[in-house]
Order: structure tokens, then C-alpha cells, then sequence
């Protein structure tokens, strides 16, 4: 079976976990220190700040941003559900708008109109790898007074406008799930040009400590440990290559997949797109509904995935506050959308092979 996502993992990243284990310096540390500095070198921001995961870098980035109770913070409705849940795990409201059809990500336009006394915060995600918008929400953001956050989990080394992403808002917040561009095994990590506010997140993540045992503030355990720097320090110094082949794996998708009723993504001329998912649209003419069409994959040894099958605002979690919510777009992508294998562990002939595969139905 050609898995839809799996890690690329090598001697060095085994070798460097073995360095930390005989070290025995296994916590937050002096390898945590460099993963840091490195990650922060290589977004172009003056600061990183290691966590242990994705969900857990938006919600740190949240409280120190000072995100609470009675606070909304506005996020697209067609994402991973850890957008909307790190507001909600700050006390706030995650206010779910809808995408743009072409890019899947956050709409400029739906986010002003849902600016209300209460916002104070707005969360982008560059989904799939491809960077949202950024300008326009930006501007939006700055004229009403918004933090902005980039949720970069799926687009480590993604490019807007010339530049990467992950500075462009007060925070960027990225995930190293096994899955990602890059992996640590799980962590995260929060990007920032604000030197006080990495100080804050430094605090939020470790006891609400400003001194060693002096708490100044409820803080929780979301420290990275020192083997997950490690691994992370290989995978960073790996991952333009990783990039690399998944624009060719995509390009190959883009230049030979020909089958009516089967959509490639679109991709902005301003950008870099680092291919998380490569997602396609399976319009009303093509000739299988998305189940039979993962089950005949399936059967052909050739993996898949729906990201993702349901908004945010119809999961039973948010469905009570939001069912008038009006995200038509995300509503139906969620219906036509499916990822093909795009990770650097496939070959240009299994691409070949899927296109000639889904190029015969
Ligand atoms: C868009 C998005 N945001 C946040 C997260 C959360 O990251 P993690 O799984 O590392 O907590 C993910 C991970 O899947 C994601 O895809």
C-alpha cells in the first residue's frame, strides 16, 4: 500500500535521539536551545519557542496574546480541529468563517464581516501547504486593532510574497506531527518577531515560571523535550529536500493526472506551495462517488484520505452554537475533496503508476 502520509525518517534523526539518550539530558535543554535557534534562522523571525505540539503552540500563543473569557477569536471553519479548539481551551470563542473555493483558505471578505466589539484576535491557516491570503487579512487586522496568527502546521517553508511564512502575523504556530513536512515524533513550535511575547509563550508553557521556582502566572507542562529537538534538528536540515519532492511529486500529479471530473489543486502565483496534502476535487462529472473511488484506490494498493470530511462548525463539539453558521464553501468541499500520496516516500513511478491508475476509470 502507498501510504496518503508517513514520516521520512533516517540513521541521523536515530543516531541523534541515541547522542541525547546516553547524554542523559532528556528534558527541555541545551538541544531544545539549538532546535530553536535554528527553526527561528530558517523562518526569518527573531524568535522559537519549542513546544510539544501543534495544538499546544496555538494555545500558548493564545494565552500570551492574553485570549480569555468572553474574547472571540475568528478562524476558517475548514481546517484540523485544533484551530478552532486552542481558542476554546482559553475560555474564548472561535468564530468559524468560511474559505475561498480556489485556495481553501480563509476568505478576506468573510472575516470582516464577522468582526464584532468582542474580537480580538484572527487565526489564518495555510492549509495543505499553501499560505492564505495574507495581505488583506492583515490590513484587517491592523485597521480594527487584531492580533494575527498564523497556523503554519501544515507549511513548514512555505513562501508568500518572497517571504516565509510564519512572521507575517504577531505569532506563527507549527506542528511537528509525524505526518508534517517535518516531524519531532509530536511537538511544535511558536514563531515570533516579538521578544516579549516568546518570553511570555517561555512562561505560559513552563509553570508560569519567570524565575526557577518564583510562578508568577498559571502556566502549564508543554515543554519539548530534548529527543524531540533532535529529531527535529535532522528532519529542519532535511526539509527544502523533503519540500523539494513533494513539488515534484505534485507537479507530476498536476502535469499527468487526466480524468474527467478530477480537479487539481489550484496554486497561487504569489506563493510557494510545500504540498501537506496534495487535494483533489472530484466534481459531478466524474464517475464514482468518494467512497467507491478510496475503495477502488484501496484496492489498488494506493492509500488516501478526506481532508476534511466535516467543518468545524457542524462537529457535535461547536454544532449547537454554530448550525445557522453560513460556510457554504467549506460545507461542500468537505464533500469532494480527497488527498493522494504527495510525501517525500513516493517515487516518481508510483506516481506514474496512481495517475495511469485513476487515469483508466
Ligand atoms: C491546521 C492544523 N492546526 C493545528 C494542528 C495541531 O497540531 P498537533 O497535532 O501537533 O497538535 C494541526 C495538526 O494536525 C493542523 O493540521
Amino acid at each position: 500500500m502507498i501510504p496518503v502520509g508517513k514520516p521520512t525518517i533516517g540513521d541521523e534523526e536515530i543516531a541523534a535521539v541515541n547522542e541525547v539518550m546516553h547524554s542523559g539530558m532528556l528534558a527541555q535543554g541545551a538541544v531544545v536551545t539549538q532546535f530553536e535557534n535554528e527553526f527561528a534562522e530558517f523562518c526569518g523571525t527573531k524568535e522559537a519557542v519549542g513546544i510539544n505540539s501543534g495544538t499546544a503552540a496555538l494555545h500558548a500563543a493564545l494565552l500570551a496574546l492574553g485570549i480569555g473569557d468572553g474574547d472571540e477569536v475568528i478562524v476558517p471553519t475548514f481546517t484540523f480541529i485544533a484551530t478552532a479548539t486552542a481558542v476554546s481551551m482559553c475560555g474564548a470563542r472561535p468564530v468559524m468563517v468560511d474559505v475561498d473555493p480556489k485556495t481553501y483558505t480563509i476568505n478576506p471578505d468573510e472575516v470582516a464581516k464577522h468582526i464584532s466589539s468582542k474580537t480580538k484576535a484572527v487565526i489564518g491557516v495555510h492549509l495543505f501547504g499553501q499560505p492564505f491570503d495574507i495581505a488583506p487579512v492583515k490590513d484587517i487586522c491592523e485597521d480594527n486593532g487584531l492580533f494575527l496568527i498564523e497556523d503554519c502546521a501544515q507549511a513548514h517553508g512555505a513562501v508568500y510574497k518572497g517571504k516565509k511564512v510564519g512572521g507575517f502575523g504577531d505569532a506563527g504556530c507549527f506542528s511537528f506531527y509525524p505526518t508534517k513536512n517535518m516531524t519531532t515524533g509530536e511537538g511544535g513550535m511558536v514563531t515570533t518577531d516579538d521578544l516579549r511575547l516568546a518570553e511570555k509563550v517561555r512562561r505560559v508553557i513552563n509553570h508560569g515560571q519567570s524565575e526557577k521556582y518564583l510562578h508568577t502566572e498559571l502556566g502549564f507542562n508543554l515543554r519539548m523535550s530534548n529527543l524531540n529537538a533532535a529529531i527535529g534538528r535532522v528532519q529542519l536540515s532535511r526539509l527544502d529536500g523533503f519540500n523539494k519532492k513533494r513539488q515534484e511529486n505534485a507537479a507530476f500529479y498536476n502535469d499527468n493526472l487526466n480524468c474527467t471530473g478530477i480537479s487539481t489543486p489550484f496554486c497561487r502565483d504569489d506563493s510557494v506551495h510545500v504540498y501537506h496534502q496534495y487535494v483533489v476535487e472530484l466534481g459531478d462529472e466524474f464517475k464514482m462517488d468518494r467512497e467507491s473511488f478510496m475503495n477502488f484506490l484501496r484496492e489498488k494498493g494506493i492509500g488516501s484520505a478526506v481532508h476534511y470530511p466535516m467543518p468545524v462548525h457542524m462537529q457535535p463539539l461547536y454544532k449547537s452554537d454554530f448550525n445557522k453558521a453560513d460556510c457554504p464553501v467549506s460545507e461542500d468541499l468537505s464533500k469532494k475533496v480527497l488527498s493522494l500520496p504527495v510525501h517525500p516516500g513516493v517515487g516518481i513511478s508510483e506516481c506514474e503508476y496512481i495517475c495511469e491508475t485513476i487515469n483508466r476509470i
